[in-house]
């Protein structure tokens, strides 16, 4: 949450800094600042809303000698934590404040400080005046307090007193070259660029100035000065962290010619699913190659239970992992919500192992289940999409997604690699297990054809959009599956609010008739999971009780299934497949669904309100 640039280096930062602001938008856009280091002043401006007003408000920066002398700065675009999004508690956050204008330091924040009650408090005892309602500005105060002539030791003083989590970006006036960072819970990245050091809270800021990259450690302070970094733990011992290379490409977080960028991460589905399974399937014995999971065959048998633990849409293509599991291997598998894992004292050991899904990485409960589970002598690996992100790390064994970077708030790819990887793990399982080499065969020619199988649900874009019209009208809707298909319809359900805020429930279709069947009427549709496989006619009597209480319903039916269509008032065609895969196809069909219905609502389909792409507070 919340997005960090920072820009040490020859050429003048603040272009810099507003195009990585730009980039980094989707992380938060409730406001926007940056800081930058110039005529022996540090100049901050912020703005209340998009990163487009901070422009606007900064104006002709090209041909202003302010910005064309800067060589450092700090820049932040928020999700609000404490207090409203307004300018002030915009960040930078400056303090210590000099004539004529200006701070001794400025300061940009990414994370929660839990304490800043009582550190505000002493702060103000020392006649410390602050200006916003945020945590961060607490921060802010508190390294100037510590700050005589050595930026790093008053920082690295600072967060020793911090509870919480932090990713800042700090520069100071007396210190016109030097930029400090650090972290703890919130990435930090450092790319290192000829004559220039770009710093930010994911790589997506970077990668048009360098693909070379350090990702901080926890308690890492980091001083950048004249293209030198030196790395030092909060007790001041100096560490070295291991250059990583960055291997996304730059077109790969553009928009591409689509209109958002949710669209075009829909229709990337075909490739990035391709890029997911790559290598990882072997037809001939009918298994899967999954080296990062660092288990051979006798090591899986030995192991009693799959749990996965994720937030959001990674927590439900989990659910399809468990059912797959289970499914192919016969092996245990449980699904829990992240955060629900991390304070309810779960019982796990060594015979388990936990799999962390997350498409960033970053998500705060998701790495505190990590953690526990670890702490619990637990086997923990990783499903994992940004290379090199906290959870990727910390699990140091697991599989990376290779989906390319996820720029829309709302998960459409990262869902569907992650559910084609999941098989490839319940095939691998499976096979280890009670899985005949023939039946192998058969499930991985199956998570082969994903691609093809996508591209061919991609081809009705046009059809879905007309059916969408008609859903523009409704404020509320429910989505019912069984079986494999219960975790799609709670995933049709989460795409739908996120983005176009129609209210929508996902039901197990046999609990409807356990309370929510109340609410049917004609202005409450239904979209109804129908592809054929185990559970479809009970689906299908469902659906006639929706129907008989005048709701509308909308199916999504295995291609040619004429029982599935005369049973809709509309229907979206998937093509015929074993229900594991069906997850895949009907996903990517309400993915559209929902893209349209938010089109035709004017709703800001990438950035949706109140939401930011990656979870990293509680
Ligand atoms: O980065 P993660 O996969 O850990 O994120 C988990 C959720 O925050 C995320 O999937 C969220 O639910 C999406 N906005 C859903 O579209």
């Amino acid at each position: 949450m919340c997005g960090i640039v920072a820009y040490s280096g020859t050429k003048s930062a603040t272009p810099i800094l507003l195009n990585g602001l730009r980039k980094l938008e989707y992380r938060g856009y409730d406001s926007a600042g940056i800081a930058i280091h110039s005529d022996n002043t540090i100049h901050i401006y912020k703005e209340e809303g998009k990163v487009a007003n901070l422009i606007d408000s900064i104006g002709d920066y090209e041909n202003d000698a302010v910005h064309q002398q800067c060589h450092v700065g700090i820049a932040h675009t928020r999700w609000a934590t404490h207090g409203p999004p307004t300018k002030e508690n915009a960040h930078p956050h400056g303090a210590g404040f000099v004539e004529p204008g200006g701070s001794r330091i400025a300061l940009v924040h990414n994370g929660i400080i839990e304490n800043y009650r009582a550190l505000k408090a002493r702060l103000e005892a020392e006649g410390k005046v602050f200006l916003s309602d945020t945590d961060s500005e607490v921060l802010s105060h508190l390294i100037e307090f510590y700050y005589t002539d050595d930026l790093a030791k008053a920082i690295s003083t600072a967060l020793k007193e911090v509870q919480g989590t932090f990713g800042i970006a700090c520069i100071a006036k007396d210190q016109p070259d030097m930029l400090v960072v650090a972290r703890r819970g919130s990435p930090i990245v450092i790319g290192l660029g000829e004559d220039q050091t770009i710093v930010a809270s994911d790589a997506s800021a970077i990668i048009s100035h360098t693909r070379q990259a350090v990702y901080l450690d926890d308690n890492d302070v980091a001083i950048i000065r004249g293209g030198k970094i030196d790395i030092k733990t909060l007790d001041a011992k100096p560490v070295q962290r291991d250059t990583a290379d960055i291997d996304w490409s730059e077109g790969a977080a553009e928009k591409g010619g689509y209109e958002h960028y949710m669209l075009k991460e829909i229709f990337e589905q075909p490739t990035a699913i391709r890029n997911s399974i790559r290598g990882r399937i072997d037809l001939d014995r009918g298994t899967s190659v999954l080296a990062g999971l660092g288990l051979d065959s006798r090591e899986i048998v030995d192991l009693q239970r799959l749990l996965i633990v994720g937030c959001g849409t990674s927590m439900n293509a989990g659910l399809v992992g468990e059912y797959a599991i289970e499914d192919f291997a016969g092996m245990l598998s449980e699904v829990e919500q992240a955060a629900e894992f991390r304070y309810r004292n779960p019982i796990v050991g060594s015979k388990d192992i936990v799999l962390a899904i997350s498409q960033s990485g970053e998500t705060a409960d998701t790495l505190a289940a990590v953690r526990e589970a670890q702490e619990k002598g637990a086997l923990v690996a990783g499903l994992v999409n940004v290379v090199g992100s906290t959870i990727a790390r910390e699990t140091g064994r697991g599989i990376y997604l290779h989906a390319g970077p996820e720029i829309s708030v709302a998960s459409t790819k990262a869902f569907t690699c992650q559910v084609s990887v999941l098989l490839l793990i319940a095939l691998k399982f499976a096979r280890s297990r009670r899985l005949s080499r023939e039946q192998g065969i058969k499930i991985a020619e199956e998570i082969n054809s994903l691609p093809e199988l996508v591209e061919r649900v991609l081809e009705q874009n046009d059809a879905i959009a007309k059916i969408a019209e008609d859903f523009v009208k409704f404020d509320n809707m429910f989505y019912i599956g069984r079986g494999y298909l219960f975790p799609v319809a709670l995933e049709g359900a989460l795409k739908i609010k996120e983005i176009s805020y129609i209210h929508a429930e996902a039901y197990h279709a046999a609990e409807l008739k356990h309370g929510p069947i109340a609410l049917l009427e004609e202005s409450m549709p239904v979209v109804a999971l129908l592809n054929a496989g185990p559970g479809m006619e009970k689906t299908l009597g469902n659906v006639e009780e929706c129907r008989a209480r005048k709701s509308p319903v909308l199916g999504v039916i295995s291609e040619g299934d004429e029982d599935a269509r005369a049973a809709c008032d509309w229907v979206i065609e998937v093509p015929q497949s074993s229900q594991f895969i069906a997850t895949v196809t009907s996903t990517v069909a309400l993915q559209l669904f929902s893209y349209h219905v938010a089109r035709l609502r004017g709703c800001p389909i990438d950035q949706p309100r109140n939401l930011a792409k990656s979870v990293t507070v509680e």
